[in-house]
């Protein structure tokens, strides 16, 4: 039998799969459903310092190739996904879960990273230091100043385990530089990546989204190979001790099977969950073992990080 079975850190996945951050984890109700599906976790929407609206609809819109969104941080706030995550880790039989964060300034981020770490909580935080859509805000992780100093002060104080989302990134030397600030600290993971920011999908003569005049983020078959090559360029750069979610374009048991192949320890289902829905965790999960079995691989283990070159 070949198993998808996975681990990041200490905490044991019996699948691989799971929701990427803003699909289908706004509400208990979307969250229990990933629970109960074939999924190996689920990570919440983001949570803020206080809950918030998000930005005007239409704000998501699937294409034939993907989807574009510009949500704005919609959420309950930080305590009603920490709340839940705290409740559900007592329940016998429960997943380890993601609890992503994220203040609206530094200030605000330590002041969630600090609750928690004073929390009951146990499980994976993940750090959102890529969110592309509230207007007059630059993501984090694009400023590698401002990125390296909130993860000092972070680890002075938070003890449990913690990862980050990231964006894309473009070019080798900033592959570089952030793996070089990503190596000083005690990351237990980084995923990447999430949406590709900023694009723009026309319909005729018209925008597909209403806020920001249709600039919103890319999700789906466009941003697959800059997820892959993401995945790959940290897997390459990262101490042993990080490891990699990859996110990205992945619709299919081959699509996984390349994240994997690139060095993700779990892969996480975005547009395609939005469009397909939970049972979407069953499909491509029998999908990625057929591959599996047709190669002769047993576990993730055996091809993880194991993409093959010319000349070597
Ligand atoms: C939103 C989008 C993101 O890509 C993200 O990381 C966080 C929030 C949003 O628009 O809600």
């Amino acid at each position: 039998m070949v198993s998808v079975q996975t681990t990041i850190g200490e905490f044991h996945f019996d699948n691989c799969l799971m929701n990427a951050a803003g699909v289908y984890c706004m509400t208990r109700e979307e969250l229990a459903a990933i629970e109960q599906s074939e999924a190996g976790s689920f990570v919440t929407k983001t949570g803020t310092f206080k809950e918030r609206k998000g930005n005007p609809e239409p704000r998501y819109a699937d294409t034939a190739l993907g989807s574009i969104n510009s949500m704005g941080l919609p959420n309950h706030g930080y305590r009603y996904y920490l709340d839940y995550v705290t409740e559900l880790q007592e329940q016998p039989g429960s997943k380890p879960h993601f609890l992503s964060l994220v203040g609206l300034s530094p200030d605000e981020t330590h002041k969630i990273l600090k609750d928690v770490q004073a929390s009951d909580y146990r499980g994976l935080v993940e750090l959102n230091l890529s969110c592309p859509n509230v207007p007059g805000k630059p993501q984090i992780a694009y400023d590698f100043e401002t990125t390296e100093q909130i993860l000092k002060e972070v680890f002075t104080y938070y003890k449990k385990p913690l990862g980050i989302k990231l964006p894309p990134y473009f070019d080798i030397v900033h592959f570089d530089q952030a793996a070089h600030i990503f190596n000083q600290f005690p990351l237990t993971f980084v995923n990447c990546i999430n949406s590709i920011g900023n694009g723009l999908i026309i319909e005729d003569e018209h925008v597909l989204i209403k806020p920001k005049n249709g600039f919103g983020g890319i999700g789906g078959d466009y941003v697959k190979p800059t997820a892959l090559a993401n995945v790959h360029a940290f897997y390459q750069r990262l101490k042993p001790s990080i490891q990699i979610i990859g996110t990205g374009g992945v619709k299919s048991g081959r699509d996984a099977f390349e994240h994997i192949l690139c060095g993700a320890s779990m892969v996480q289902l975005g547009t395609v969950l939005h469009q397909e829905g939970p049972e979407v965790f069953g499909r491509i999960t029998a999908e990625l073992k057929a591959i599996m079995t047709a190669k002769g691989y047993k576990n993730v283990a055996d091809f993880r990080g194991k993409l093959r070159y010319f000349n070597n």
